[in-house]
This record gives C-alpha cells, sequence and structure tokens, in this order.
C-alpha cells in the first residue's frame, strides 16, 4: 500500500505539494486568509493525475499537461480564489500572480495537444518546468517578503512557519494514514466551508454577495465529482447546496425589510429627530453669522464683553487683517480664549518661566520655538530631535503674509499628537498656587488614564452648570445634541472604557501643573492651548475635486479605512478602544442588538434588532500597529483587515466617517471640503471647534456608536434623509470654502500670537 501512494503521487509533487500546504497554511495563521484553498485542490489534483513526472516537472507543468481532465477543477479554483480575494486587492493580485500564468500555459499546451501538428514547444515538461519554478520562486520571494513587511522577522516568522509546518504535516499523514482518500479532497472540502459559511450578513454588496454562492455550489459539484461512485454520500454531501443558497436568501429578506420599513417610518408629520437636529442647528449656525461685528467698534465692544478682558495689542491690524481677507468669524474664538485665559493670572514674568521649566524636564518632547515677525521665520529647537513634524513649515507658512505686524514670540509646540496638559485649577495666590504651578510629568503609556486627566473634575464643575438648551425627542437613541457636553469627560464616566486615548494612549506624557504648550487637539479637561495642525498643510490631506464624484455618483453607504491608532494594545482591552469598536460594528462582527427608529400606527419606537444591513458600511483596517505581538495577531484574526485602500476612496461615498487616532484626525477638512457628508466621532477638542456646527456641517457621532446603525439606515434608504445627508454634505462644502480656508488658520493663528505676545510680555501685571 506504502508503495502504491509513493507511485500515485511521485517523490517531488508530493514534496512541493506539502510546500503549497505549508504556504496556504502560512496566509491562513498569519491573517485568517484561505484565499489559496481552492488553488491548491487544482494543485494537489494535478500532483495525483501524473504519476511520473520528468526531473523539473513540477505541480504545475502536470496540470497544464492533463489540462482538459483538469480544466474544470482548475476553473472553480480560479473561480473560488478571485471571489475569497474579491475584498482585498492586494490578494487579487497575489492570487493572479498565481492563477495567470497558470491560464496562459494551460491554454497553449491544450492547443498544443488538441491540434494534430507539433507542439508549439520542442519539450512542453522543460519549458513548464523553467517557469514554473520562476513562478514558485516568486512566490517565495512575495511571501517571504509578505511576512517580513509585516512585521520584526524573529517575533513573526519562526512561529509562523513552525505552526504551518506543523499543519502541513498533520496534513501528511493524514493523507498518508488514508489514502484512499484523496489529497486534494481536503482543499475543496475546506474551500466550500469556507464559501458556504462567509456570513452573508456581512457582504458590502449584491453582486459579492451572489458570487460566494456561486463558487461555493461550484466548489461543492467538484467535490461531490470527486466522492467515489456509488456512495451514498454524493446524495448527503448535495444537499449541503442547501446552506448557502438559504443563508443568501435570509439575509435578502432581512435586508428588503429594512429597507422598507426604514423607507416606510417618517412619512407621516412627525420628524425623524435627525431632521430636527437639522433645523435647530441650522438656526444655531444661522445666528452665528449674524452675530458677528461689522466693524472695529463693535468687535472691540464684543471682545471686552465676552471675555472679559481688553483685546491685547495690535488686535485692531488683525481686525483689519481679518476683514481684508473675508473672515467669516470675527469674535468667536473661545477656543483660544478658553486656551490662554487661565495664563492671565500669571504676570508676564512668570509666564516665560513658566515655558523654560517645561521645556527643560526631562523628556519633555517640546519645542522651543521662537518667531520672528521681521523675518517671518520660525525657528524651533528640540534637546534630541531634528525632524519637527513641519512646525516650522507650518507657522512659516500660514504667518508668512502677517509678518512685520508681530513682535518676536516665544511658545512652546507638543511633539507629540497627543494632549499633554493638565492645569489645577486656580485657586486664588498663595503657597497652594505656587505647588499648582509646580511642574510634575507623569508618563502614562500604555496605562488608563481617565482618572489623573479627570481628576480636577470636581473642581471645574463647581463653576459650571449642567448642561442646558433645548432638547429634541430623539426616542432615547444617543445623538448628539450638545457637542461640548458630548466630549465632556467629566459628564461621561463611561468613556474610562470607550476610548484609547483613556484606556491605553500610545505615549501619553501629561505634563501636570501650568505649561503654556501648543497642541493640535486636547481633551475637554485639559489646557493645551489649540493651534492648527500641520497636517492640514501637507500634501496628504488636501482636498482634490478631480477624485470627488459628485453626489449622485457616489455609493450610499459608509466608509473609513485606517489603521489601528488611538491606543497601544497590551491586553484584550483594545476591543474598547474607538476605532476597534466602529470596525467591528461596521463589520459586523460581534453578536448584538442593534436600535433603529420604526414607525407603526403612527406611533415612532426604538426597535432592537441583530441585523445589520453590511451593504451600508464599508470599514476596515488597513493595517495593525501599536500593539504587542500577540495582540496585534488577535487583532489581525478578529477584524477583516484589507491590505490597503486608496486613500481618496472615501470619496466614492456619501458617507464617510472620520475618527480619532492618536490625536485628531487630519482628514476632517479634507472630508467637509468634499461633496460627502462627513460622519464625525471625536473626543477631542480642535481650532475650529467655534466654527463647524454638528448637524449642519457634519453628522456628530456618539462614542458609544448606539446611534449609528439608525444614523446610516436613515441617512442612506429614507427619502427625507437622503436629503438630510446631500444638505449636510453641501453646507459642509460651502462652509469649508469660506470658514476653513489656508488662510482662515491664519487668522486663527495671528489672533493665538498676539495673544501668546501679551502673555510674555515681561511688562505684564498678573490680572
Ligand atoms: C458697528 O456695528 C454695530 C452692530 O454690529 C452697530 O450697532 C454700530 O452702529 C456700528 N458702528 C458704526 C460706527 O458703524
Ligand atoms: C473678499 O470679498 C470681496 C467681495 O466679495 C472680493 O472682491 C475679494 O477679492 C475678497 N478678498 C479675498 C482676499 O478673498
Ligand atoms: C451645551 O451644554 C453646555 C454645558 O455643557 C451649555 O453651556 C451650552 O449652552 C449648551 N449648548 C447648547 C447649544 O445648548
Amino acid at each position: 500500500m506504502r508503495q502504491a501512494v509513493k507511485s500515485s503521487y511521485g517523490h517531488r509533487p508530493l514534496w512541493l505539494a506539502a510546500f503549497g500546504i505549508a504556504l496556504v497554511n502560512i496566509f491562513e495563521e498569519q491573517h485568517g486568509i484561505l484565499e489559496l484553498m481552492p488553488l491548491l485542490g487544482a494543485a494537489l489534483l494535478a500532483a495525483k493525475s501524473n504519476p511520473d513526472v520528468k526531473f523539473g516537472g513540477t505541480l504545475l507543468s502536470t496540470l497544464c499537461a492533463h489540462s482538459p481532465q483538469l480544466l474544470f477543477p482548475t476553473f472553480i479554483s480560479v473561480l473560488a480564489t478571485i471571489v475569497l480575494s474579491r475584498e482585498d486587492p492586494y490578494y487579487a493580485i497575489s492570487s493572479g500572480i498565481v492563477v495567470f500564468p497558470l491560464i496562459a500555459i494551460c491554454f497553449f499546451s491544450i492547443r498544443g495537444s488538441s491540434s494534430a501538428g507539433p507542439l508549439p514547444f520542442d519539450d512542453i515538461h522543460e519549458l513548464m518546468g523553467r517557469l514554473s519554478l520562476r513562478v514558485s520562486m516568486i512566490l517565495i520571494i512575495f511571501i517571504f517578503g509578505h511576512i517580513l513587511i509585516a512585521g520584526p522577522f524573529i517575533y513573526q516568522t519562526i512561529p509562523v512557519l513552525g505552526l504551518a509546518l506543523a499543519k502541513a504535516g498533520f496534513w501528511y499523514f493524514v493523507a498518508r494514514t488514508i489514502h484512499y482518500a484523496s489529497w486534494s479532497f481536503a482543499p475543496y472540502v475546506q474551500a466550500f466551508g469556507v464559501l458556504a459559511t462567509r456570513n452573508p450578513f456581512v457582504q458590502t454588496s449584491d453582486s459579492q454577495a451572489v458570487l460566494y454562492v456561486i463558487s461555493s455550489l461550484a466548489v461543492l459539484v467538484q467535490v461531490v465529482l470527486m466522492v467515489p461512485a456509488r456512495t451514498k454520500a454524493k446524495l448527503a454531501i448535495s444537499a449541503f447546496a442547501l446552506l448557502p443558497l438559504w443563508s443568501y436568501t435570509t439575509n435578502m429578506a432581512a435586508i428588503k425589510a429594512q429597507q422598507l420599513s426604514a423607507r416606510s417610518s417618517f412619512v407621516s408629520s412627525r420628524q425623524h429627530p435627525i431632521s430636527a437636529l437639522v433645523e435647530t442647528s441650522e438656526r444655531q449656525f444661522e445666528d452665528l453669522i449674524r452675530r458677528q461685528s461689522s466693524n472695529f467698534t463693535s468687535a472691540y465692544n464684543n471682545y471686552r464683553s465676552k471675555y472679559h478682558a481688553d483685546p491685547p495689542p495690535g488686535f485692531e491690524e488683525w481686525y483689519e487683517y481679518a476683514i481684508a481677507q473675508n473672515s467669516s468669524i470675527i469674535d468667536d474664538f473661545d477656543t483660544i480664549h478658553k486656551s490662554i485665559s487661565p495664563f492671565l493670572t500669571l504676570s508676564g514674568e512668570e509666564f516665560v518661566k513658566m515655558m523654560d521649566s517645561a521645556f527643560v524636564v526631562e523628556g519633555s518632547e517640546l519645542w522651543l520655538c521662537r518667531y520672528s515677525g521681521a523675518k517671518r521665520q520660525t525657528t524651533c529647537q528640540h534637546p534630541t530631535r531634528t525632524n519637527d513634524r513641519h512646525i516650522t513649515l507650518s507657522f512659516d507658512r500660514l504667518l508668512h503674509g502677517i509678518g512685520s505686524k508681530l513682535t518676536d514670540i516665544k511658545f512652546l509646540v507638543n511633539h507629540l499628537d497627543e494632549p499633554r496638559v493638565l492645569m489645577p485649577p486656580f485657586q486664588g495666590e498663595g503657597d497652594k498656587a505656587a505647588m499648582q504651578r509646580q511642574l510634575r510629568m507623569v508618563h502614562l503609556s500604555h496605562q488608563p488614564t481617565y482618572d489623573a486627566i479627570t481628576q480636577f473634575c470636581s473642581a471645574q464643575h463647581l463653576s459650571e452648570p449642567v448642561q442646558s438648551g433645548e432638547k429634541e425627542q430623539t426616542y432615547e437613541l444617543p445623538f448628539i445634541q450638545n457637542f461640548s457636553s458630548s466630549i465632556d469627560l467629566c459628564l461621561h464616566d463611561e468613556y474610562r472604557k470607550q476610548h484609547g486615548l483613556l484606556m491605553g494612549p500610545v505615549s501619553m506624557r501629561l505634563m501636570q501643573g501650568w505649561a503654556p504648550i501648543l497642541s493640535t487637539g486636547t481633551l475637554s479637561t485639559m489646557g493645551d492651548i489649540l493651534f492648527p495642525s500641520p497636517a492640514y498643510i501637507e500634501d496628504e490631506f488636501q482636498y482634490d475635486s478631480l477624485h470627488d464624484p459628485e453626489w449622485d455618483q457616489k455609493k450610499g453607504s459608509l466608509y473609513w479605512a485606517g489603521s489601528t491608532t488611538g491606543g497601544f494594545a497590551s491586553s484584550n482591552d483594545w476591543m474598547n478602544y474607538h476605532r476597534q469598536r466602529f470596525v467591528a460594528l461596521g463589520q459586523g462582527l460581534e453578536p448584538r442588538r442593534y436600535s433603529y427608529l420604526v414607525e407603526r400606527y403612527g406611533q415612532v419606537a426604538q426597535e432592537k434588532s441583530s441585523f445589520l444591513n453590511a451593504r451600508l458600511f464599508e470599514v476596515a483596517f488597513t493595517r495593525i500597529l501599536h500593539c504587542e505581538t500577540i495582540f496585534c495577531r488577535s487583532q489581525r484574526f478578529y477584524f477583516r483587515t484589507k491590505s490597503w485602500a486608496d486613500r481618496n476612496k472615501a470619496f466614492q461615498f456619501k458617507l464617510a466617517f472620520d475618527a480619532d487616532g492618536n490625536g485628531i484626525s487630519g482628514r476632517f477638512h479634507q472630508l467637509l471640503a468634499s461633496n460627502s457628508a462627513p460622519l464625525k466621532q471625536t473626543l477631542l477638542r480642535e481650532w475650529h471647534d467655534d466654527r463647524l456646527i454638528p448637524w449642519v456641517h457634519y453628522v456628530p457621532v456618539s462614542q458609544g456608536l448606539a446611534e449609528l446603525p439608525e444614523i446610516v439606515s436613515h441617512l442612506t434608504l429614507h427619502e427625507h434623509g437622503q436629503i438630510m445627508a446631500k444638505k449636510i454634505a453641501d453646507n459642509g462644502k460651502a462652509w469649508s470654502r469660506k470658514a476653513l480656508r489656508e488662510v482662515d488658520s491664519s487668522i486663527y493663528l495671528y489672533r493665538l500670537m498676539l495673544e501668546l505676545a501679551r502673555l510674555q510680555d515681561p511688562e505684564r501685571k498678573p490680572l
């Protein structure tokens, strides 16, 4: 019997088959990807069908030599492989590298053998041998290259190879023990398993769902053909065809039911909460525009009454500049005021001293910058770094048109993208106040930070009443009604378990004390001084209308792709980080109940359902990073990752999601400028907060995401919801052309520099 096995496989194909199995297993183990499984079936069939392969012959040449018999399985394998890799162009290309030479060579050999004339090549086997050797080499280089890129060689490759070889060995022994069953049987069975059980509820398009059904049925036919005749099992196996058909049908039925329900709700006089929120917010926005000063006297008086202080020296020139640049916002700079006002209680001298002592703190990760108005130049220094992440470039560019109107100004800029400063509340003069100004650096990387960051909450909230303002009927779905209270950490204890920055930030060097530090984004309780992120002038984040189709040409679903930044995964807590929770929801990875609003007999109510329409979500991670090896692996398995995504892809969709990373998201302005409607989830304050109105310029999304399925289904399926979505997209675009121009950042920065100049004026006395 052992003899029979040996001769029916031949030595070389057997080894090559084992190698092929190992390769497939590497992909399976490392990426949870089974795309190559069907191809392996074809390869093994080929290995089996030719017992005596010449030296230099390989699986490929035997496959081609027997191509007429193997045509059907090859076709099925190719189809199944392509269907499985549709979710990822990178793997489609990599399976293409295997598939296309195969098809080409088979095509030639069929033509060669069916015609009576001579073969197109003198010795087809020799040619195949050489060709397939090259194909194999390419594959090996490709796969090893991929493993190398994927992570540090030593950590990733050895366990992966070990696992893959162990699995290959297992298969080998299984096959040797039960050698009546064909080796080639197993991959087809497994391929059918993968295809037929791929959840139709997670397919992002109809055609993809149909292709899964077709290819799983084709593979099943192949399995049935391979079962020896006269076996009763044939019928039983055929019955498995019901599996893909049944799950496809139920999925289509659920989608139709949801469409019907979304369309037929809120058709009466009753308003969907989104429409109500849009209406109210539009009034707020009109109010914002209307109240801007139209002359200097009014701007001056507004400053005084809003901020209870005189404007800084140079304010009139700033006003002239802002008016000359048609600035839509003249009075509303609460963001600047909130961050600089505590420092007015220090004298100019003390302020400079604070700055200097913050800079010299060991590992402070700060840039000490000087802007020279006369030279129109910023120079920055850092104790160890040279690359300033475009800080100098950004200040020089934004302040270029202002130049000599500014004096020489010194300031600190945060090198990290995370917020930094936690200021104890001002408690009057005296020893206690001096203590507060003592700087302390707390290293909190990879640790929970919520308690540290909210330690002064009770003091802060003594003076502020808890949120007021009118409320819309939202049927208990957490639609954001008030942005500033939605990001208020003091009001939301649950955020301690919902955001990477609060659960396990990547660096988080908290400066506790009164440090005037410029950052691009910060948390509600923190005291960083906000400036426009240098990311907004980087090429990568520029809006280009060339890649932005008109509204009607966009797909009616929600898109997001990005990496796992936002928190460092050093335990299974990554499941609760903000980006991971969002992707898990969008990919339907957790069994959970989603809430929808439905209208029955004139009554609107929340309805819970386990159904999430995956056609409305196209979200994925493209890179898994900031994680310990084991948690990188678990994430790679958990999520359906994409190896790559075109950075303009978001514009193909009507709804484009935007989420925090380690800090603010540089993509937001680009999305606002586009013809798509941005959905924004954030905990961070940013320089533009005074001028962007949620529900007018973008759709705000809560940290808990409970209302997201309803938002997406209403904005894409409901007639009035679609109108709202387009309106928000148009409003955002129009406003971004007026209020988020580069010169608007300049106007903001100019005003901030005036405030900083006043703060550090050695003559200034504390308030
Ligand atoms: C300046 O504008 C305010 C309202 O914005 C107006 O009441 C006032 O009369 C204006 N002053 C001058 C001098 O035009
Ligand atoms: C400001 O608006 C006026 C009138 O709309 C226009 O003529 C001028 O060019 C604009 N200036 C700038 C700097 O955009
Ligand atoms: C939002 O809530 C804050 C308090 O958190 C309150 O001061 C503010 O007025 C509210 N805004 C609106 C528009 O209701």
